[in-house]
């Protein structure tokens, strides 16, 4: 794993949105993972301000993202589909048809979990996987559990996750499910990028980088991938040895 700790979440914002930048001008038909929550936003923001600036086009890249909540219409504020398109894709020449999401109000979920994994494969896998985490350490909506898991499935949220995301669910109740890559197709992206900002992340990212590889702590078998970088503020940097 390779650590970069910056001063705040904005300086990481700004590093890590050029990183995307370069990395979709070097490589146009790329497959991109993309993640939703705070985390992400201020190099989501980045890629805006250079797409807008005329640095750089989407035109011929393909995303994944990594969850969608259950049982909540797309079109409801706080989907992660909308969340997308209203922080980022409404501003890019991304076309409509390679946007990809789980669907989380999908009448088979076994059926859905397949059509994603083979969605994957069949686009020639993820080449870079945005990745934020949760508070126990959860990676997409991946949470502490007995054993890792591989593809996409339907997962029950934590009372952790759910205290942590129900802020935002104002207007309706906040769902007790998910749907969520799983793990192994979260691995077999070639180059992840994981972002942590503020205390609340500093002890997931001690358990994340110094202690032992446990589904308990899913985020620790990313020491396991051999192209990781870790971006972190000073705040969840904090209690790293
Ligand atoms: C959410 C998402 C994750 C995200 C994490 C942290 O529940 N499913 O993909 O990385 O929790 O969210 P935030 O960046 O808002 O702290």
């Amino acid at each position: 794993m390779k650590i970069i700790t910056l001063e705040n979440a904005a300086q990481i914002g700004e590093q890590l949105g050029r990183y995307y930048v370069d990395f979709v001008k070097a490589h146009p038909s790329c497959v991109l993972g993309l993640a939703t929550g705070a985390t992400p936003l201020p190099t989501y923001a980045a890629i805006v301000k250079a797409f807008q600036a005329g640095e750089v086009s989407f035109a011929d890249v393909t995303t994944f993202n990594l969850d969608e909540y259950c049982d909540l219409p797309k079109e409801n504020k706080n989907s992660y589909y909308t969340f997308m398109w209203q922080n980022l894709f409404q501003y890019l020449d991304i076309k409509k048809e390679n946007v990809n999401f789980l669907d989380g109000n999908a009448a088979d979920y076994d059926a859905e979990s397949r059509r994603y994994a083979e969605a994957i494969r069949a686009a020639g896998g993820i080449d870079l996987q945005f990745l934020g985490i949760g508070r126990n350490g959860h990676i997409a909506f991946n949470e502490p559990a007995d054993a890792f898991t591989d593809e996409p499935f339907r997962v029950a949220l934590t009372q952790s996750t759910i205290d942590a995301n129900s802020i935002y669910f104002d207007d309706a109740p906040m769902p007790h499910y998910a749907m969520t890559m799983g793990i192994g197709s979260i691995m077999r992206s070639k180059q992840i990028v994981l972002v942590a900002t503020g205390e609340s992340k500093a002890q997931a990212v001690k358990g994340m980088i110094e202690g032992e590889v446990t589904p308990r702590l899913p985020a620790s078998v990313l020491q396991q991938h051999a192209d990781v970088t870790v971006y972190l503020d000073k705040a969840a940097a904090s209690l790293l040895g």
